[in-house]
C-alpha cells in the first residue's frame, strides 16, 4: 500500500487511474481544479464515484499555485506521483496559449520539483503522441526525433519530457514520460471526436470530417491504458529515465472509426468533408515494443469492443451528457 498523489484525478485518464489505485488498496490524494475546458459536471461526477472510496482524499487546488502544493506534500508525503492534470487538446492550444503555459509548464515544474524535494520513489506523468508531430515514420518509436512539435501542446508535452530528463540527471529522480495515443471509453472527454461525433448522430447534426477522412489515429482503450499507467507506477525493472509509448498500435482511419461509430451505435452521420486543421497530424501509430517489455502492455481492446461500452455509458448517462452538451452550447 502506497500513498499516491494523482493529478487530474477528476479528468478522464485520471479518474480511471485513481479508482484502480483504490481499487487495490493505495490511498490516493487526488487533485484537480475542476475547471471549465469542459463541463466541471462531468469532473464533479468522476471525483463522487472516488470520493465514495475510504481512501481517497479529493483537494481541488490549480497545479500553477505553488503555495497549497507544499503544504499537501508536506502533509501527505506521496511515495508516488503520478502527474496527468494537464490542458489536454491540440485545437484549443491554437485559441488559448495561456491555459498551456499555466498547466502544462508552471503545472509541471511545480509538481516536479516538489516531488524532487520531497524525495519520491517515481514521478509518473502524462506525455502525448502529439510530441511526434510532423514525424513521418511509422509506427511511431520511442528512439525517433521528436523536435518538430507542430503545436503549442505538443511543445508543452514535449517540454515536461526535457524538464524531467534534466531532474533524472541532476537529481537522479525516477521519471518515467508517457506517450498516450487517443484514448477513449466511458467517462471519456467531451471534446474528442469520438464524443462529439456521437453526440452530433444523436442530434441529426453534422461532423466535421477533418482532411477528408484520411487521418489515422491509435485508438487506445482506457483499460487498457489503466493497466499500463498502474505497471509504470510500480513495476521493479524501469530504468531512472523513461519514454514509453502506450498506444493500441492498430491506427485506423476516420472514415473507417465513423462507420464502425454508425454501426454500433445504428445512428447515421451528416458527414461534412473539410481540409485538415492547422495542428493536427496524418497519422498516429505507436510502436508498443517498449511497453510491452518494460511494463507487459499488451493492449487487447479492438475499436469495436470499446467503442460498444462507451456508447452505453454514454446512452446511460442521459442526464449529465445532456448537461455537457448544455455546457458547450453556452460557451458556443
Ligand atoms: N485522452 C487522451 O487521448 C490523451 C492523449 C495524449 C495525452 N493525454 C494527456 O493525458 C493527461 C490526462 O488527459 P485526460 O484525457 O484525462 O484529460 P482531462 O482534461 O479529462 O483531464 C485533465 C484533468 O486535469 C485537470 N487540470 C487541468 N489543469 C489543471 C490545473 N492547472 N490544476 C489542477 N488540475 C488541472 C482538469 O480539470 C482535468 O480534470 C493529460 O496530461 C493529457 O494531456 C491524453
Amino acid at each position: 500500500m502506497s500513498t499516491i498523489i494523482v493529478t487530474g484525478s477528476a479528468g478522464f485518464i485520471g479518474f480511471h487511474v485513481a479508482k484502480a489505485l483504490l481499487d487495490r488498496g493505495d490511498i490516493v490524494i487526488g487533485l484537480d481544479d475542476f475547471n471549465p475546458y469542459y463541463d466541471p459536471q462531468l469532473k464533479v461526477a468522476r471525483d463522487e464515484i472516488l470520493k465514495k472510496e475510504s481512501n481517497f482524499l479529493s483537494i481541488n487546488v490549480d497545479i500553477s499555485d505553488l503555495a497549497p502544493l507544499e503544504i499537501l506534500f508536506r502533509n501527505y508525503n506521496p511515495s508516488i506521483v503520478c502527474h496527468l492534470a494537464a490542458q489536454a487538446g491540440v485545437r484549443y492550444s491554437l485559441i488559448n496559449p495561456y491555459a498551456y503555459q499555466k498547466s502544462n509548464l508552471e503545472g509541471f515544474v511545480n509538481l516536479i520539483e516538489l516531488s524532487k524535494q520531497h524525495s519520491v520513489d517515481r514521478f509518473v506523468y502524462a506525455s502525448s503522441s502529439s510530441v511526434y508531430g510532423g514525424n513521418t515514420k511509422l509506427p511511431y518509436s520511442e528512439d525517433d526525433p521528436v523536435e518538430t512539435p507542430v503545436s503549442l501542446y505538443a511543445a508543452t508535452k514535449r517540454s515536461n519530457e526535457l524538464i524531467a530528463y534534466t531532474y533524472t540527471h541532476l537529481w537522479n529522480m525516477q521519471t518515467i514520460g508517457l506517450r498516450f495515443f487517443t484514448v477513449y471509453g466511458p467517462w471519456g472527454r467531451p471534446d474528442m471526436a469520438y464524443w462529439s461525433f456521437l453526440e452530433a448522430m444523436r442530434y441529426g447534426e453534422p461532423i466535421k470530417v477533418f482532411n477528408y477522412g484520411r487521418n489515422r489515429r491509435d485508438f487506445t482503450y482506457i483499460d487498457d491504458v489503466t493497466k499500463g499507467v498502474l505497471s509504470a507506477l510500480t513495476v521493479d525493472k524501469l530504468d531512472k529515465y523513461e519514454i514509453i509509448n502506450l498506444g493500441n498500435n492498430q491506427p485506423v482511419e476516420l472514415m473507417d472509426f465513423i462507420e464502425s461509430l454508425e454501426d454500433l451505435s445504428g445512428l447515421k452521420a451528416i458527414k461534412e468533408m473539410v481540409d485538415a486543421q492547422p495542428g493536427d497530424v496524418v497519422a498516429t501509430f505507436a510502436s508498443i515494443d517498449r511497453a510491452s517489455s518494460k511494463l507487459g502492455f499488451k493492449p487487447s481492446t479492438s475499436l469495436k469492443e470499446g467503442l460498444l461500452p462507451f456508447i452505453r455509458w454514454y446512452e446511460d448517462q442521459s442526464i449529465l451528457v445532456q448537461s455537457v452538451r448544455d455546457f458547450r452550447l453556452s460557451k458556443s
